[in-house]
């Protein structure tokens, strides 16, 4: 039996995959900041809510601690994330972007990431085939949001971008650190959710696709890597 933790999992692409590994026959614990909100979703998927935000230090040792008293995790995807949008759901670029606005993504999006990492760590080495998805964005692609060619490359804003390729070198020191453990980073594709106000243009179905496919790899599966749905993309 495989259990899985996904962060930010009470709506969005998140329940989504929620959904997917549920079907899968894992036992899934859904990562919500709001509990009213993450009870919800969990009820209609049957999944065990755990109370968890990634900004705050205290709510992920509980919840570390909560999956360690149930029985271990092994796969842990590191999926909350946040775009902060200015008013009528625009980017906000180069000109208006703030260190403050900087933070707060980074706290999410980056510390977040770390900071549950951290805390799962002792859990997922017990595992026998542990695994982690860090959901970053094609956006965090140097090489995409630098070729002219790339849709990546009209995006206007500075914090988001910024994060997920700092997610993406996350992906690659754990990694490397540790070589008995699967980690990825994934691009799920640009995806109709509140986070881009539906903007999107794939369902939530399509872009749930290749995180659960690399929640599902196996230990001789890639480590280390960044993919979307189509395969390898460039750093
Ligand atoms: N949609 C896209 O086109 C797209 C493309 C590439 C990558 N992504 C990435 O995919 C991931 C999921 O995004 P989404 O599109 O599904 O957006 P979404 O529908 O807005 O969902 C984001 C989830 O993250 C949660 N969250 C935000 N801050 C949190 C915190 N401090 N602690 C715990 N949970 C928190 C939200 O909870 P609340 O409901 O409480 O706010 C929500 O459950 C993100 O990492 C995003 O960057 C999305």
């Amino acid at each position: 039996m495989t259990t899985t933790l996904i962060t930010g999992a009470n709506k969005g692409l998140g329940f989504e995959t929620a959904r997917r590994l549920v079907a899968a026959g894992h036992t899934v614990y859904l990562g919500s900041r709001d509990p009213e909100r993450g009870h919800r979703a969990a009820e209609q998927l049957g999944a065990r809510l755990v109370v968890l935000d990634v900004t705050d230090d205290a709510s992920v040792a509980a919840a570390a601690k909560t999956v360690e008293a149930d029985g271990g995790l092994d796969v842990l995807i590191n999926n909350a994330g946040v775009e902060q949008r200015g008013a009528g759901n625009t980017v906000i670029g180069a000109a208006d972007v703030t260190a403050a606005m900087m933070r707060d993504v980074f706290e999410t999006n980056v510390f977040g990431v770390v900071r549950v990492t951290h805390a799962f760590l002792p859990l997922l080495q017990r595992s026998a085939a542990p695994v982690v998805v860090n959901v970053s964005s094609g956006l965090g692609s140097m090489a995409h949001v630098t070729d002219p060619a790339a849709p990546a490359y009209a995006y206007p804003g500075v914090a988001y971008p910024a994060s997920k390729t700092t997610v993406n070198m996350i992906t690659v020191q754990y990694a490397k650190a540790f070589p008995a453990m699967r980690i990825n980073a994934v691009e799920p594709g640009y995806t109709a959710t509140d986070l881009n106000g539906r903007t999107g243009t794939q369902t939530v179905e399509e872009g749930a696709e290749i995180i659960v496919r690399m929640a599902q790899i196996g230990p001789d599966g890639p480590t280390g890597g960044y993919f979307d749905a189509e395969g390898p993309l460039p750093w």
